[in-house]
């Protein structure tokens, strides 16, 4: 029986995964064992440090579920989100950036009209979004599927409320575009609302002097054939925390004005109720053989994260 010391056993552990028969599989798990045993040496980690660390992630697991993702909230205010999207998804002149999708993806989007209003009796005030889907070099995108949704100004999303159910969303549609490859909505005006902090992730906050606060965006991941998924949002410019969002999220070409209306209506002619905005976006997708080139150059675009693969069978409603 071999008696290791604590650098023969590093050794030892890469040793007896050398044999892993799939050469990607090997090599990561390579790389996670070197510098997973290196970041244990060099923080001395006692073992009460260690057996905090494994409750810390149990209990991440355990609020973990179909509509609360405690480890991709995890993985966001650490940044390893944004640095795995920054790899896989290099700047490509013309076409939109990205950036994290966040836990309240739910991944079954209901198809609405053009200029449905989302919002319905909410309070806040209400926000015109008229965008349109294209490629880098301005090509219209027709039918292209894009799901939308934001938290209401209580800083919510309906995912997060007692009694939510699928079938009844609110602040979420999927809407299709048209052959110029436009769509638009209305909705309340987004604000800053804090990431949950009831879990394991609001005590590492606190542990790292950290606020948990994301400014004012809405959601966006707009599928289309033979292009790259693109899972953005969308920030409101002038909102608070640009400068410091809990997630690491913010870029600036995704800031956007939000010019304000005094008309007494809507451009469509009915009743506007007070002051109202306008956000205007031009989406850009790459081709998928673009995304495919991506990832320092491995050769085929990675797998989507498995909850945007349910959208593909997701149930589509009359629109
Ligand atoms: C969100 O914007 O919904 C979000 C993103 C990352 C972490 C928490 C929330
Ligand atoms: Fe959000």
């Amino acid at each position: 029986m071999p008696d290791f010391d604590p650098r023969q056993i590093t050794d030892a552990v890469l040793r007896s995964y050398e044999g892993a028969p799939d050469p990607r599989t090997r090599d990561v798990l390579r790389r996670l064992i070197t510098h997973l045993h290196a970041f244990i040496r060099e923080a001395n980690l006692t073992l009460d440090e260690w057996m905090r660390a494994i409750d810390f992630l149990t209990r991440t697991g355990h609020m973990s579920g179909d509509t609360r993702q405690e480890f991709i909230l995890l993985s966001d205010v650490l940044g390893v989100s944004m640095l795995v999207d920054a790899i896989n998804h290099q700047a490509l002149a013309g076409a939109t950036d990205t950036t994290v999708l966040g836990p309240f993806y739910v991944g079954e989007h209901r198809v609405m009209p053009h200029g449905t209003d989302l919002a319905g009796n909410a309070p806040g005030e209400r926000v015109l979004v008229e965008a349109s889907v294209g490629d880098p070099a301005g090509q219209p995108i027709a039918g292209a599927a894009v799901d939308v949704w934001h938290a209401d100004t209580d800083g919510l999303y309906d995912s997060q409320k007692p009694g939510y159910r699928l079938d009844t969303p609110h602040l979420r549609a999927r809407f299709v575009t048209a052959p110029d490859g436009r769509f638009s909505f209305r909705t309340v005006v987004p604000h800053a609302y804090p990431v949950p902090t009831d879990g394991p992730v609001g005590e590492l906050l606190r542990a790292g002097g950290r606020h948990a606060m994301r400014p004012p965006h809405i959601h966006f991941v707009i599928n289309a054939p033979g292009h790259e998924t693109l899972v953005t949002h969308l920030f409101a410019e002038g909102g608070d925390y640009l400068d410091s969002d809990a997630v690491y999220g913010v870029k600036p070409s995704l800031i956007v004005p939000m010019v304000p209306h005094d008309e007494p209506t809507w451009p469509d002619g009915t009743p506007a109720h007070g002051r109202w905005y306008r956000m205007s976006y031009r989406f850009a997708l790459k081709a998928a053989a673009a995304a495919a080139a991506d990832a320092h150059g491995r050769t085929a675009a990675p797998a989507p994260p498995a909850i945007l693969a349910t959208q593909a069978t997701s149930k589509e409603a009359t629109p």
